[in-house]
């Protein structure tokens, strides 16, 4: 696990996108990113769209799967996943709406979705690069604490702190849906890569848990401690509580080749 502390979240998402735009650069025009939605990968996605928009990077051929979906909101609920991946990614990255996938959490048989879901993916050849940001009880995805390690795209039953979290988007606690669709924790590792973003204190308490805790389905985020190629990229506030912070630093300033200066 690589940890990367920056000064600001504006470096965070410079850093993110340096990351994402190297695997695209290497595994070519047509590689499979996964997608996460909430506030932290703003920036990351704002720097990759800089970068497309200067012809830096071209993603109109990439794939793009996103993590979750709620259950109950169609394709043109604002706060969709399926709206915010076309506001946040698909639009400002100009990526082709055809490859960019997102969990149907209207389907009839939400089961026999998730299922196509996961074959989608293997069909897609698997995600190179897997975006996170982290829920402040450690969840990734919609993987709430009590997830198998194990587990695969799923209908899942949100925690009432999730609820509350995401409440911001919504008019009320009770217009934010109870459930979702998530891939698993199985199924983000398969990732060849992942890079979680966080930024701001109120993410302290599970950076640490995800960083330096026991790797716990209490804390699902943990699982990415058995990734063989994760990236950590927070801010200060964000890297408040991890114990090794000063190694992690250390790491980075003798490393031989920086992807971006935090
Ligand atoms: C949501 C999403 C997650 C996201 C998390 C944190 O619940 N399902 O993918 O990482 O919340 O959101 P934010 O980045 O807004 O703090």
């Amino acid at each position: 696990m690589e940890v990367v502390i920056c000064d600001d979240n504006e470096r965070v998402g410079r850093t993110a996108a340096t990351l994402i735009a190297e695997v695209v650069s290497r595994r070519g025009p047509a590689s499979v990113l996964g997608v996460a939605t909430g506030s932290s990968p703003l920036t990351t996605y704002a720097a990759l769209a800089d970068l497309v928009t200067t012809g830096r990077l071209d993603l109109s051929r990439a794939h793009a799967f996103a993590l979750d979906e709620y259950v109950g909101l169609g394709a043109g609920h604002p706060q969709s996943y399926h709206s915010v991946i076309r506001r946040h990614v698909i639009e400002p990255l100009r990526m082709d709406p055809g490859r960019v996938h997102v969990p149907d959490g209207t389907a009839s048989d939400l089961d026999q979705a998730c299922l196509e879901y996961e074959h989608a993916i293997a069909d897609a050849g698997g995600v190179d690069i897997q975006i996170l940001g982290v829920g402040t009880n450690g969840h990734i995805g919609f993987n709430e604490p009590s997830s198998s390690l194990a587990s695969r795209t799923r209908v899942k039953t949100l925690t009432q702190r999730t609820r509350e979290d995401n409440r911001r988007f919504f008019d009320s606690l009770d217009d934010v849906p109870t459930h979702c669709l998530t891939q698993g924790l199985g199924t983000i590792m398969d990732a060849r890569a992942v890079v979680l973003v966080a930024t701001g204190a109120h993410k302290a308490d599970a950076v640490a848990a995800v960083v330096e805790g026991p790797v716990t389905a209490r804390r699902p985020g943990s699982v990415l401690q058995f990734h063989p190629n994760a990236t950590i990229v927070v801010d200060e506030e964000a890297a408040s509580r991890l114990e090794l912070a000063d190694y992690y630093r250390h790491v980075w300033a003798v490393k031989p080749r920086q992807t971006v200066a935090p």
